[in-house]
């Protein structure tokens, strides 16, 4: 089945993925939790494209991360239906999982930046580790009322940060690596998904888990570092490197984490869990040194250049993890998933939607946004 494209922009243009549609076993109905928010807002286009006679309810609370803009492309699709809601929110979560006969979780809603859990950890073992359990618990009474019906699915997306920091020449994280969390937000992951674990393992409920590494790409909030890089070069304000820059991280395209989800929706048995990566290990300075190229090559009016002028190395993220590495056989074997972008390729599209959708991007620098930056740089040792 072709892609079906919902509005003639850049994103539905050059974002659509070339992976081959998976036969499915008839429409389904999902609840996407957090679907304002980056990754989920990429998933939700991605499957209304894909699956556009399948039924998605979007649940987000609309925090600083979530944005209904990001959704504008899909939000008079009849299959689609957004609700301002909490997952904490029980009596809510139950209403809608009835109502709406909801048989697929695809579970993202999360407080997802680690500098803020280091300011603020309470919000992350709220959302992330209680609301996670309150959708398990609500998904578990429905699914035992209609039979425990096994080709249903609770989705829940996680991170290789459960893993914790490696070493230089420490082999990649698989499925089976040790959990050793080392901030608020991932302890908070990890919280979360021992307890997905546990539904299967207890109830048989049909719980999956993938755990992915950095992504990037178009709807990513600007407290993230290649949304950052791109906006403060092409605002000319400095790139603030962590530490000695060093650092290093493996790098995904959102759309090939979303094409992952979807094989993972599709083909994963029940219980299973998935690491997801892009096979793109860089460090933080390289990275940075890219961006700052494909800026100067693409923005024609920049304020200073070359940017590379604008790196500022700032003091460290306390506990900051070194490295992570995904190793992905599984999900290549098992499944079939790879992506389809290179960093490079990647890149350079992350790079052009930042430069076509300010209208996007500028909205988000508010006064709130800026004493944040405040906090984060008075608080670092
Ligand atoms: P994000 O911060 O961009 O979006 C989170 C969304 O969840 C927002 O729309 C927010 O409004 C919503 N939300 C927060 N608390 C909520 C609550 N209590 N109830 C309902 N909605 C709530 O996050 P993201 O970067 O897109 O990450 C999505 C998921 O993927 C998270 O679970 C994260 O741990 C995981 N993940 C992220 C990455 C990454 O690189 N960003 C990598 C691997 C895994
Ligand atoms: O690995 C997956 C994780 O990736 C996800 O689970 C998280 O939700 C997501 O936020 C991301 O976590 P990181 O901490 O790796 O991403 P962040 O973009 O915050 O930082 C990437 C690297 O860049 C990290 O080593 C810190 C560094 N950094 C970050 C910022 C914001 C800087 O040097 N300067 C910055 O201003």
């Amino acid at each position: 089945m072709p892609a079906t494209v919902l509005t003639p922009n850049l994103l539905t243009q050059t974002m659509t993925s070339s992976q081959p549609t998976i036969p499915s076993r008839g429409p389904r109905r999902l609840l996407v939790t957090g679907g304002a928010g980056f990754i989920a807002s990429n998933f939700v286009h991605h499957w209304i494209e894909r699956y556009p006679g399948d039924r998605v309810v979007v649940l987000d609370a609309l925090t600083y991360a979530g944005n209904r803009s990001s959704l504008a492309a899909v939000e008079h699709h009849p299959n689609f239906r957004f609700v301002h809601g909490n997952i904490c929110d029980r009596p809510l979560v139950d209403s809608l999982l009835e109502e709406e006969m909801i048989d697929t979780v695809a579970h993202f809603a999360a407080e997802s930046h680690v500098d803020r859990s280091i300011l603020g950890p309470a919000a992350f073992v709220q959302t992330n580790v209680v609301g996670t359990f309150t959708l398990l618990e609500a998904f578990r009474q429905q699914w035992e009322k209609r039979g425990k019906p096994m080709s249903d699915r609770f989705l829940h997306v996680s991170t290789d940060e459960v893993y914790g920091s490696l070493g230089p020449d420490d082999p990649a994280f698989t499925e089976t690596t040790p959990y050793a969390p080392n901030s608020p937000y991932s302890a908070s992951k990890a919280g979360s998904d021992h307890l997905a674990r546990a539904y299967f393992h207890t109830y048989h409920m049909p719980t999956v888990i993938t755990n992915c590494s950095n992504n990037y790409g178009p709807f990513h909030f600007p407290e993230k570092l290649i949304p950052l890089m791109c906006i403060n070069i092409l605002l000319g304000k400095p790139l603030p490197v962590y530490g000695d820059g060093q650092n290093v991280r493996d790098w995904l395209f959102v759309r090939d984490h979303c094409s992952a989800l979807e094989v993972v929706l599709h083909k994963a048995p029940p219980g299973e869990t998935y690491n997801i990566g892009g096979n793109n290990e860089v460090k933080n300075i390289d990275l940075v040194h890219q961006l700052c190229d494909l800026m100067d090559e693409l923005a024609p009016d920049l304020p200073v250049r070359p940017s590379r002028q604008l790196i500022t190395f700032v003091k460290d993220r306390p506990g900051h993890d070194r490295r992570y590495a995904i190793n992905a056989t599984k999900i290549r074997t098992e499944l079939g998933w790879t992506p389809s972008e290179t960093l490079e390729t990647g890149l350079r599209k992350t790079v052009e939607w930042y430069l076509t959708h300010r209208h996007w991007w500028q909205p988000l620098l508010s006064s709130e946004y800026q004493a944040y930056y405040q906090q984060v740089y008075a608080t670092t040792p």
